[in-house]
């Protein structure tokens, strides 16, 4: 028969690269649940507490706290796409792959973007951040917080403040650490800030939340502009240049999610049933114990990845505690390793991308995979095939370095 006519039957998969990760099963019977219309008041209580979850695990108490339908990418580009009106000055940071990405958006929106560059691995200093924004002062600076193509987490505490000093707005990109690392987006005064479900919060991609605080709203909120299908006669748009994108438009989604449920998508359903469930976990569970538990399954693997002599990637002191980088041994092929942990264990690890393209392979260990039998499975078979390869590691040495970090020995 057509093989396109057979059942949908993935084969079984651990899922340790930089994302996606094996969603919560929790997650995924949230997602069976049956639809409902957008407008049903059982839906819109379900949206209401969806953003309340998220308000928690945000760290923040917007009112705009959101799902835009989405990938992750979609919630960059809500963010930016609203904020920026063209021939604004965007100063983007760029420490990965995810930084290029900003710079490309912001030049899609017309912004005079300034790009500064770090050296894949690291990250910024304080000062140079500081010097920066005072030499090109922007009217947005848009930052990831951690890179997954590089594994690297950016110091964000004192960012905000320095934006609210010259008078800019901050966007930061959380999609590879929200819910795996501390955000506190209140306490930090970030603006604006976006992330995914598929890292750290344990769900498919799909989904975007996305907070905002007043500064920003005010910002969106004066290039307002209401659908000539749904226009009222009290309608009035605000003085500033329409948004340059309708379905991305945050003034329209914020109108959707607020009290006068303003008409705009179909509401993708199972999508935002995935998001409540994500947050309702996390917040279940408590950030500090997330937090812990992305620590704890990074400690054992790079414990276990150093027991075996593998070297790790970058800036140790600003690594996520989500994803690793290890540098593929001399001589081995790591694309073959990464077939023969696919084909021989059903597991997958991550390449890498740029300047990093066949020099490190990354391994995930976040949100429903940050658990001690993933990491374990994972450094055991990859140093069954490390061996296979003919690389000499002590056997065995892997685990155990890893079960001695989770006090297992
Ligand atoms: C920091 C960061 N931003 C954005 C993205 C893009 O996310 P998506 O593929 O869900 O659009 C990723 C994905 O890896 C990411 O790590």
């Amino acid at each position: 028969m057509d093989e396109a006519l057979q059942d949908l039957n993935p084969a079984p998969r651990l899922l340790m690269g930089p994302g996606p990760i094996n969603a919560d099963p929790r997650v995924l019977r949230a997602m069976s649940a049956p639809l409902l219309g957008q407008f049903d008041p059982q839906f819109r209580a379900y949206m209401r507490q969806t953003s309340a979850l998220l308000r928690g695990v945000f760290q923040t108490a917007n009112p705009s706290t959101l799902v835009v339908d989405g990938t992750a990418r979609s919630g960059i580009e809500a963010a930016l796409v609203s904020l920026i009106e063209p021939g604004d000055r965007v100063l983007v940071p760029v420490f990965g792959r995810f930084g290029h990405l900003k710079v490309e958006i912001a030049k899609r929106c017309g912004a005079d973007v300034r790009v500064i560059e770090t050296e894949w691995g690291r990250v910024f200093p304080e000062e140079i951040l500081a010097k920066e924004i005072r030499k090109h002062q922007p009217k947005l600076v848009a930052i990831s917080h951690g890179d997954t193509s590089t594994t690297m987490a950016q110091p964000l505490a004192v960012l905000g403040r320095l934006c609210r000093e010259h008078d800019a707005l901050l966007y930061v990109d959380a999609t590879a650490t929200l819910g795996g690392m501390d955000l506190p987006v209140d306490a930090w005064h970030l603006d604006v800030v976006s992330a995914g479900l598929q890292k750290c919060l344990g769900g498919p991609s799909g989904a975007a939340p996305l907070t905002l605080n007043a500064r920003a709203e005010q910002h969106i909120f004066r290039r307002r502009h209401t659908e000539q299908g749904l226009r009222t006669s009290d309608a009035v748009d605000g003085e500033g240049p329409v948004i340059r994108s309708n379905y991305l438009d945050l003034a329209m989604i914020m109108d959707y999610w607020s009290d006068r449920a303003l008409n705009h998508h179909t509401e993708a359903t199972s999508m935002l049933y995935a998001a409540r469930e994500c947050a309702r976990i996390l917040m279940q569970e408590g950030l500090a114990s997330a937090f812990a538990r992305h620590v704890k399954a990074s400690t054992a693997l790079t414990a276990g990845l150093g027991a075996m002599g593998l070297t790790l990637f970058g800036d140790q002191r600003h690594k996520m505690p989500n994803v690793t980088g290890v540098l593929v041994p001399q001589g081995v092929e790591g694309e073959k390793v990464r077939r023969a942990l696919l084909g021989c264990f059903g597991i997958e690890i991550g390449s890498s991308f740029g300047p990093l393209h066949g020099k490190i392979w990354r391994i995930g260990t976040m949100g429903y995979n940050a658990r001690q039998d993933a990491v374990l499975i994972t450094l055991s078979a990859l140093e069954a095939v490390l061996s296979g390869e003919g690389v000499k590691l002590p056997r065995g040495a892997a685990v155990d370095a890893a079960l001695a970090v989770y006090g297992r020995n």
